[in-house]
């Protein structure tokens, strides 16, 4: 049988996490990065499997497809990487989120990638875990009807780098599309990728459809970890930062007594407290993600709109207007270009 080939474009903080689930699938990884400490770390790990490049141009120069190609450099650099590769005959690829920096881009590289009949996924990792799934069974066993909200609070974490992981875990648990989107933005020179890149604090607010809403509050001059809650009618739950998910229900003589929702109380009583970042099966989203490119399948939403989605918050709060989502192009420029990573 033909050996298994893989490509990783980018070797940094994420991708060194890409290379570890590659390395259990793949029989040759070809590892690009212009930092050498990055590729010395690559041949570390995988030994005879590792071949290395300091440029993308130079594999490009002698270009043989592989089976995937994974693109973990930055976010601006993600959709030309795709491109690059595409225009040599690459047809599959992981990214990394942010999938693209413009909404245009967000719009058409999932159908140029299906177009030249390859098959893409998005690392959005949230998705591939036990949460989403997890969240929803829970929820199904103590009776919660439907989920109303999600909110998330805290200090220094950017609302494009990680607010769009909960705008995507939102979205798959609300089992929709948001529907409009105001935000407040401001970004301070801080990103510890490179000072090119913006951090973003302030509001984000996304409604879905039957007055669901998403709402993350990011500060920059906090240098605190996030608060994640989830909301319905009678309880609330809470995910920690390991992925421990706790679920507080209200007691239910209180609310027989004042069943009107403003007559609101604690939801005090604690059914259930379990780690879910894991698959029933054990697996980590990201080895579940890996698992699901080795075998070839396709996933039905590979969330480009939680992309678009992100980047119509930034378009909203420049334009300080609430815009109804997926964005209209006569209203807003879908080609420029953030520094978002
Ligand atoms: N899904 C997740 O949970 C998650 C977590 C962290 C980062 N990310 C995303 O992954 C991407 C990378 O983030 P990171 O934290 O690994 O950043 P990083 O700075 O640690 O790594 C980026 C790597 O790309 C390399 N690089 C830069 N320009 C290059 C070029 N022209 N050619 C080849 N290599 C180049 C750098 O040398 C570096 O090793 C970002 O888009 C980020 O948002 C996702």
């Amino acid at each position: 049988m033909a050996n298994s080939t893989a490509l990783l474009v980018g070797c940094g903080s994420i991708g060194k996490k890409h290379l570890q689930e590659m390395l259990n699938l793949f029989d040759a990884i070809t590892v690009v990065d212009i930092n050498e400490e990055a590729l010395a770390w690559a041949k570390t790990e995988g030994g005879e499997k590792i071949s290395t490049a300091t440029s993308l141009e130079a594999v490009l120069a002698n270009f043989t497809p592989f089976d995937v190609a994974t693109v973990a450099n930055w976010g601006p650099d993600h959709v030309p990487t795709i491109r690059a590769l595409q225009s040599k005959g690459q047809k599959n690829f992981v990214v990394e989120k942010p999938l693209s920096d413009s909404i245009a881009d967000a719009r058409d590289i999932l159908s140029e990638v299906e177009r030249a009949g390859g098959k893409l996924w998005i690392n959005l990792t949230r998705r591939f875990s036990g949460l989403p799934d997890g969240i929803m069974r829970v929820a199904a066993e103590h009776n919660l009807g439907e989920l109303k909200g999600v909110t998330v609070t805290g200090g220094a974490r950017c609302i494009a780098t990680n607010g769009i992981h909960y705008l995507d875990l939102a979205t798959v648990l609300f089992g929709a599309s948001p529907i409009s989107v105001t935000a407040d933005l401001e970004s301070q020179n801080i990103n510890p990728r490179h000072e090119s890149l913006a951090f973003y604090e302030g509001s984000v607010n996304y409604n879905y459809a039957g007055g669901k809403r998403f709402s993350c509050v990011f500060l920059n001059q906090s240098a605190v970890t996030e608060n994640v809650r989830f909301y319905w009618r009678d309880a609330e739950g809470e995910m920690m930062p390991n992925g421990d998910f706790a679920l507080r229900i209200r007691n239910k003589s209180e609310i027989e007594t004042y069943p009107a929702v403003t007559r609101t109380g604690y939801a005090q009583d604690q059914v259930f407290r379990e780690n879910l970042w894991l698959t029933p099966e054990g697996k980590t989203g990201m080895t579940a993600l890996y698992e699901t490119v080795k075998a070839g399948k396709s996933v039905g939403d590979t969330g480009t709109r939680t992309a678009e989605d992100l980047l119509a918050a930034l378009h909203a709060s420049e334009l300080g207007q609430r815009l109804n989502l997926p964005v209209d192009e006569k209203l807003v420029d879908i080609n420029r270009h953030w520094s978002i990573s």
